[in-house]
């Protein structure tokens, strides 16, 4: 067996920019529109009371992936990543290993990246004032990214006052409350999801939403008013009707498989987005496993192309 890179996470983060992040996620969505890349369900295994763990599988231009990762909301108290996980990358024509790297700065460039990416698609055209509402570590990260796809003003809001501020101070945006970052024209939910941030009152003509807290089953940024207010849309509706922020207006009946497009099929045309400059849309990112694959990609091509170090294991 020959020896297998592991990136940790300063060398992922290094490797893969939230630019080409983004530019990664958005060929996985179009390519998994078109059938060229794979991805069986995601597959949850429980480990009550303190999390879950999630296994998220991939294929596409001759890597198979695999992510295994947890969501454990308690962690912080225990000084821990409410994320953590591995991700492998296998050669899809021999299945040799090629690649390990740290799943929790995956997570969080490709989450980041797909927030950008829907906030650009979705919100008016032009729009440049961003609202993060969350900022542990895949808020940052969504932050960041929203940052470098044009959204040049924002307002990010967090309890955690000191670490909104870090952060706001970083990108040059500003600290504020939660109708603050409300206020914005696209805004992103990253909170643990265990109450609603966002009601049918906070609705306003032109706002478009990115919900990424609810990524599981009985999580919720938005009440079910809400979400069934909005034009919806969502990463994959296999995901967000089960585990995701449509799931409760799908169980109580009040939101069906017609009302909701993939993100996939409005970047390859297929359909309009946004109805018009007034429409208020919010998009369901659960978090796909083509999202994992592009970014373990961009990393391996920039691993290979020399722009940063590995560490070596022999397995
Ligand atoms: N959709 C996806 O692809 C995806 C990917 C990664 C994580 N997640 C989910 O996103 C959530 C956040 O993950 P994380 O790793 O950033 O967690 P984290 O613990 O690092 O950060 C969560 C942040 O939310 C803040 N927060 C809590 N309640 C809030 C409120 N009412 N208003 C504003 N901020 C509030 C906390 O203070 C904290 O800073 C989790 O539910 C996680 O499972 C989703």
């Amino acid at each position: 067996m020959p020896d297998v890179p592991v990136l940790d996470r300063a060398a992922v983060l290094a490797a893969v920019s939230p630019a080409a992040a983004i530019r990664a996620v958005t060929d996985a969505f179009v390519r998994h529109r078109r059938g060229e890349w794979v991805m069986p369900p995601k597959s949850y295994l429980p480990s009550p009371p303190y999390g879950d763990f999630r296994a998220m599988p991939a294929r596409g231009d001759g890597l198979a992936m695999l992510k295994w990762i947890s969501s454990f909301p308690q962690n912080p108290s225990r000084d821990l990543p409410t994320v953590i996980g591995v991700v492998l990358l296998n050669d899809a024509t021999t299945s040799e290993p090629i690649l390990m790297l740290d799943a929790g700065a995956v997570t969080a460039l490709r989450t980041g990246a797909v927030a950008a990416l829907a906030s650009r698609t979705l919100a008016p055209a032009g729009a440049t004032r961003a609202g993060v509402i969350g900022c542990g570590v895949n808020g940052a990260w969504t932050a960041r990214c929203l940052a470098a796809h044009g959204f040049t003003d924002g307002v990010v809001s967090d309890p955690r006052e000191r670490i909104a501020e870090a952060l706001a101070e970083e990108l040059g945006w500003r600290a504020g409350t939660l109708a603050e970052a409300l206020a914005q024209e696209a805004v992103c939910c990253v909170t643990p999801g265990a109450t609603p941030v966002v009601t049918a009152a906070d609705l306003r003509p032109g706002l478009h939403l990115t919900m990424l807290g609810a990524d599981g089953p009985g999580k919720a940024e938005a009440t079910v008013e809400a979400v069934t207010a909005c034009e919806l849309f969502c990463d994959e509706w296999a995901q967000a009707s089960h585990g995701g922020e449509l799931t409760a207006a799908v169980e109580a009946g009040l939101v069906e498989r017609s009302r909701v497009a993939d993100l996939g099929a409005v970047l390859s045309g297929e359909h309009p987005g946004r109805s018009g400059a007034d429409a208020v849309t919010l998009f369901d990112s659960t978090g796909l496993a083509i999202q994992d694959l592009a970014i373990a990609r961009a990393a391996l091509e920039a691993l290979r192309a020399g722009a940063v170090e590995a560490q070596q294991v022999q397995l």
